[in-house]
């Protein structure tokens, strides 16, 4: 939209911090290329100030929000309702204001597994190793337990491993393990897996030289998914890709989280290439500053 009126539909993305957030660019390209009459921007909300900030937005009927650090746990216990998914991964990342009632969504594990298949990977037939029990792990494990022919999962801190694997095989009826995260186990389960994903921090900026699984415990039969997505191509997706394994950049699983919520918030298909590109033209010009 050229001018913005009183009747622009208004949306955001609460966090802390939260400006180097790529969410308004990818959105409001969107919203401008299908001409839809709305904004999307950007709050910087302290940890204490998030139940005031829930409370804005159903004063001020802003239509959806996105919730990223620290909020996306805390929020729930201020909303009127929570989707089973967000419910199980306990966080919540979108929120649609529907007439005042505000309900939460999980759109991290739909965005992975999005990524995956437009990308060529059908889950079905797959087995599945996945790094990461935190928020991200365990949203893309719910979506995988439901989709995928089987998944292993590994955490630094092996507990949180187990527990979710437990809770996934009881819930889905499929066999499920999980593990503590060590060079030992990873090299073992790592051995006949078709699909990779790391849904840990490690090798985000500015550890960009650190990974979780050597080079030569990669192979090219092998697909490896990042959810890093600065750098964008990781140590773990370079090394991959250097031994002829196919990669899934992080960029990926962001744009499909960011489609899926706005098909929550717009009920419509989402314009995925524009979204994408909007983020890779930002991007590009930040790597290009001094
Ligand atoms: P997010 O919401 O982005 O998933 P998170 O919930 O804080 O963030 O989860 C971070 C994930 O990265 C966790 O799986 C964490 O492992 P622990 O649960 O053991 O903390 C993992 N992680 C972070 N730093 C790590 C490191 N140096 N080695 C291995 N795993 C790491």
């Amino acid at each position: 939209m050229e001018f913005f009126s009183g009747k622009t539909k208004v949306f955001c993305v609460i966090g802390d911090p939260i400006e180097h957030s790529l969410s308004p660019v990818m959105h409001n390209a969107a919203f401008k290329h299908l001409k839809l009459d709305a904004i999307y921007v950007a709050f910087n909300v302290k940890k204490e100030m998030l139940e005031d900030a829930v409370r804005g937005m159903r004063g001020f009927g802003i239509c959806g929000m996105n919730v990223t650090m620290p909020h996306k746990t805390a929020i729930i216990n201020y909303l009127d309702e929570i989707d089973s998914v967000a419910k199980f991964v306990g966080a919540v990342n979108t929120v649609l204001n529907t007439n005042g009632k505000l309900v939460g969504f999980n759109t991290d594990g739909i965005g992975a597994l999005k990524a995956l298949k437009e990308n060529g990977v059908e889950p079905r037939s797959k087995k599945f190793l996945l790094l990461g029990a935190g928020g991200a792990g365990r949203a893309i494990a719910f979506q995988l337990a439901k989709e995928a022919g089987e998944l292993r999962i590994l955490n630094r801190d092996g507990s949180k491993a187990k527990l979710l694997a437990d809770a996934l095989q009881r819930k889905f009826n499929k066999k499920i393990v999980g593990g503590r995260l060590s060079p030992s186990v990873l090299k073992k389960w790592l051995k006949d897996v078709n699909v990779l994903i790391n849904a840990t921090s490690v090798g985000m900026h500015p550890y960009n030289s650190q990974t979780l699984v050597e080079r030569n415990m990669l192979r090219p039969e092998l697909t490896v998914m990042d959810i890093v997505y600065n750098p964008i191509e990781t140590r773990l997706l370079k090394d991959a890709r250097s031994v002829g394994a196919k990669v899934i950049n992080g960029i990926e699983m962001l744009v499909f989280q960011g489609s899926a919520s706005f098909e929550i918030w717009w009920n419509q298909p989402a314009p995925i290439s524009v979204m994408r590109e909007a983020i890779m033209k930002k991007l590009r010009r930040r790597e290009s500053k001094p």
